[in-house]
């Protein structure tokens, strides 16, 4: 298969959010991740939360031995979540806040302000081989911590971008578009591989992947939404039409 130049990860953590409801087996994670393979996915990318509401911990061992894409292990910078980590060695690790309480990751990770504990904690994923990256808000303090203390990637939060977009507040849209366009061109001058994600939809992805340092989206609860509709295959295909159409292969 050819290199996208952009990247599409398919996260996955809301079919293990439905097979929770009930309980058991289904609908598998990694049957879903297996597919989203199949119709395109780069990589699959999974958020092991402190409280377990969705991906547990035998799914990362599963999507570890299933798939064959890269894993993209989302997780909080914790001691527990580093050995999980480090037993694992996924492709990537990538850093954000979490708190119980909040429903989705809410805001990106605060690298500038807890700089000193970062560094010692990413130190042993990147001596192991993993692609560390830091989910953080597109502000060039943030982008700039991550640099220093090693970060490969910063992924840029669109979350707000995207609920401006929805909300119909389109300057105040236009306004988080322009710190995202300003924030990848940071990052990428400092040599940080740029991704970003949080909240894309088929109308918004196109605003994030018409920004040429952008090399991967990470894409969850929209398409397993829209999985629901028109199935797993078919919501993957139009979103890689999409990206597809803004930036066309060959025009990295
Ligand atoms: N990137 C990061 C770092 C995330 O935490 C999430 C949500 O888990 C996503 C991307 C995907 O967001 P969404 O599910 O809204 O597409």
């Amino acid at each position: 298969m050819t290199a996208h130049p952009l990247r599409l990860g398919v996260n996955i953590d809301h079919v293990a959010t439905i097979r929770n409801a009930r309980g058991g087996d289904a609908p598998s994670p990694v049957r879903a991740a297996q597919m989203a393979e199949a119709a395109g996915a780069d990589g699959i990318t999974a958020h092991l939360r402190e409280d377990r509401r969705h991906i547990r911990d035998e799914d990362i061992a599963n999507l570890m031995a299933h798939i064959s894409v890269p894993l993209n292990f989302e997780m909080a910078a914790t001691d527990e979540m580093q050995a999980i980590a480090l037993r694992h060695k996924p492709h990537a690790v990538c850093l954000v806040p979490e708190r119980r309480e909040e429903r989705t990751t809410e805001g990106g990770l605060g690298v500038a302000e807890d700089e000193a504990r970062l560094a010692r904690f990413v130190a042993p994923l990147i001596e192991c081989g993993c692609r560390v990256s830091m989910f953080v808000e597109a502000d060039r303090a943030q982008i700039e911590a991550s640099k220093r203390i090693g970060a490969a990637v910063v992924e840029l939060h669109t979350g707000a971008l995207c609920e401006a977009h929805l909300a119909g507040e389109f300057d105040a849209r236009d306004r988080h578009l322009a710190r995202i366009t300003e924030g990848a061109r940071i990052a990428d001058e400092m040599g940080l591989e740029v991704h970003a994600g949080h909240g894309l939809d088929f109308e918004t992805t196109p605003l994030v992947a018409a920004l040429p340092q952008v090399v991967e989206l990470n894409i969850g609860h929209f398409l397993i939404g829209e999985a629901i509709f028109t199935g797993l295959p078919d919501a993957i295909a139009r979103m890689r039409a999409v990206m597809d159409d803004t930036r066309p292969p060959g025009t990295a």
